[in-house]
């Protein structure tokens, strides 16, 4: 028997995806018609030997409450939320909840970060770690350019039993462009190595030099964990070639959606009321009027209302939303219940990889750049905004409920 578990951080995490956070928790933002994490569940779900699914995370549990009762009815695996009394790291969580993962004794239970977005080849990875009796941890790794490598936990593995014998998170200077992916399939015994870190801390904190922050139950696996474990032949790396990528900005939601559609074809709508260039979800509770062009890469919530002559692509449409005649709306997220005005312009601008570099990532820069200008990226508009008619929006991102009364380009508009 098998267990997953899914971190999904909380409010205080995910600040860069503001305003998109600010309606939705990110965890729950639809991507490719469906919640972020439902991917996860989605990809757990699929394999049978997986029974149950832990959902870790700092939210409120009324906040997961709606998504975990959808869940249970949806896939025929148990899912519960765990609430942490306050963010406890990415390990923190985990070692809290311990005997609620052990519970029923699975053989191994995934790792997944919520903020990741791949195809999960979780049985792959599973098969991995079987094979590798003294496995503890297998992480799922990929290729990235020397340059971005260093943004991530990047690790060195001995070619033949591709055990990892170096492993540093964020490192200041180039160590390997072989990076962790934030999916990993642990032993149960990793939580005696997770006890001997939280005894570590314990032990600095209690030496009372002043100096060690307060005993909060605070750990990072990727710190506490991974590069405790690297070198002792416990720690393992399963790498991957396939697309894999994380929602860290709000522009990395088009990038995610549009890998999403193109992996679940089965879910896109092949048949539309309005002439569609896949990939296309359309919710079969929006009403499409049949002269609107949407497509490539566009997600339409339920309940959304779009009029003659629209035309969509690359972007993501939240519930009720309304697209009013002839608009136009290009590499951006439309919030829920917002309203773009006939013949108006809403444009972004694609924060993808550099196509011309293989392996290359997301850049996910800070909204602002160092002359204090805002970096272009996809146009936002949060819920209840009111775009009026023959109006251009370019590279802007409107708080929720704000109603226009102009054009506005590279702007924040609070
Ligand atoms: P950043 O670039 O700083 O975002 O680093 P990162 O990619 O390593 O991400 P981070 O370590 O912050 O988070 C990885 C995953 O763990 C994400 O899915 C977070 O939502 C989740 N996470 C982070 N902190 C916590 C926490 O305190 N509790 C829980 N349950 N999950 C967390």
């Amino acid at each position: 028997m098998l267990k997953a578990v899914i971190l999904i951080g909380g409010p205080q995490k995910g600040t860069r995806f503001r305003p998109l956070s600010l309606d939705t928790p990110k965890p729950l933002f639809p991507i490719a018609g469906i919640p972020l994490i439902q991917h996860h569940v989605e990809a757990c779900a699929k394999l049978e030997a997986c029974k149950e699914i832990l959902i870790i995370g700092a939210y409120t549990t009324n906040t997961m409450a709606q998504f975990v009762t959808d869940m249970q009815k949806e896939y025929h695996v148990i899912i519960r939320y765990l609430q942490e009394f306050t963010p406890l790291g990415t390990g923190g969580g985990l070692y809290h909840f311990r005997d609620q993962v052990r519970a029923g004794n699975p053989s191994a239970f995934f790792l997944l970060n919520g903020d990741v977005c791949a195809d999960f080849p979780l049985k792959e990875l599973w098969h991995f770690h079987e094979e590798r009796n003294n496995a503890l941890v297998t992480i799922m790794g990929t290729e990235a350019t020397r340059q971005q490598s260093v943004h991530y936990g990047c690790m060195v593995r001995e070619p033949s039993t591709k055990s990892v014998t170096h492993y540093v998170e964020k490192p200041n200077s180039y160590v390997s462009t072989l990076i962790n992916c934030g999916v990993y399939m642990c032993s149960l015994q990793v939580f005696q190595t997770m006890a001997e870190s939280f005894q570590r801390k314990q032990d600095v904190f209690y030496s009372g030099n002043g100096q060690a922050s307060p005993d909060s139950g605070y750990m990072s696996f990727e710190q506490d964990v991974l590069m405790q474990l690297a070198g002792t032949n416990k720690l393992y790396a399963m790498q991957i070639t396939n697309w894999w990528s994380q929602v860290k900005t709000a522009g990395s939601a088009i990038y995610a959606n549009r890998h999403y559609l193109e992996l679940h074809r089965d879910r896109v709508s092949q048949e539309a009321p309005c002439t569609i260039l896949p990939d296309v979800f359309v919710h079969p509770t929006a009403n499409v009027d049949n002269t609107a062009v949407i497509g490539p890469n566009v997600s339409i919530g339920a309940g959304v209302t779009i009029k003659a002559g629209v035309r969509i692509k690359e972007s993501i449409v939240l519930n009720n939303a309304t697209i009013n005649d002839h608009a136009l709306v290009m590499y951006s997220v439309v919030g829920q219940e917002a309203s773009v005005g006939e013949w108006s312009r809403v444009e972004g601008t694609p924060s993808d990889p550099d196509p011309n570099k293989p392996f290359a990532k997301m850049d996910n820069t800070p909204l602002f750049n160092t002359d204090g200008r805002l970096n272009p990226s996809i146009t936002i508009l949060g819920a209840g905004v009111v775009v009026p008619a023959e109006t251009i929006l370019l590279n802007s991102i409107v708080l929720p409920h704000k109603h226009l009364t102009r054009s506005f380009k590279h702007e924040i508009i609070l």
